[in-house]
């Protein structure tokens, strides 16, 4: 009886190869040679595309590949010059707060979604979590101590301390920040007005009502409370 004879190896079976052909893998034509060399042509051609990216930028005035090692950084915020020498990756909050001695906007989330951490850019409200310092050069910075100080308070802080805004305080610089950018743009906010603008600030606490009374009062008595 004829005996089925089985390969002990796979490459037993295999005939004599040329150097590329003996890389060839079982599942496809080519070789791991030729899919190097592929990959080197690829690469290159990537290489060239992002040069001729950057070139263009540059010429377009647009700012470089900068990092990843620090790179000096300037910045105004509330109303004054700071420099620092920061990383790219740093994020706006993390340089406020670990290297600028600014340490009211907070960190809670860290990921755009509690708003703890608002700050303005030029009058805008941002998260600061999510902005690069480095892109936050050239803006106009306002933090929760640039809105007011103890001894002379932004009505929104003093309408906080007026209506006990707050219980933890964590989402309260967040809050006042969001809040004075709302009066900013709306004198006289109705309720709904105040809801969606304050929509992108979370307080753990449930000081909504506080925050909502607040906001009236700074407003001039101009929104209702609820
Ligand atoms: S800490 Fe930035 S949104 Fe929560
Ligand atoms: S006061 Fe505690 S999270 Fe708002």
């Amino acid at each position: 009886m004829a005996q089925t004879r089985y390969p002990k190896t796979p490459r037993e079976e295999q005939p004599e190869a040329s150097a590329d052909s003996a890389e060839t893998t079982a599942r496809g034509p080519f070789s791991r040679r030729q899919f190097l060399r592929g990959s080197a042509a690829a690469g290159a051609a990537s290489a060239g595309l992002l040069s001729g990216i950057l070139d263009d930028a540059a010429a377009q005035g647009e700012p470089g590949v900068a990092g990843p090692g620090a790179v000096d950084m300037a910045f105004k915020i509330n109303g004054k010059a700071h420099v620092a020498t920061l990383e790219p990756r740093v994020t706006l909050l993390d340089a406020l707060r670990n290297h600028l001695d600014l340490t009211g906007a907070k960190k809670v989330c860290d990921r755009g979604t509690c708003g703890a951490c608002t700050v303005l850019m030029n009058g805008d409200p941002v998260y600061a979590c999510s902005v690069l310092a480095i892109e936050a050069q050239g803006a106009d910075v306002t933090t929760v101590e640039g809105l007011g100080s103890p001894a002379n308070m932004h009505p929104i802080q003093q309408a906080f301390v007026d209506h006990d805004a707050q219980q933890c305080g964590f989402c309260t610089p967040g809050f006042i920040v969001a809040s004075a950018a709302l009066l900013n743009r709306h004198p006289n906010p109705d309720q709904d007005t105040v809801h969606r603008e304050l929509g992108g600030n979370l307080c753990r606490c449930g000081t909504y009502a506080g925050v909502r009374a607040a906001v009236a009062q700074a407003a001039g008595g101009g929104t209702t409370n609820g």
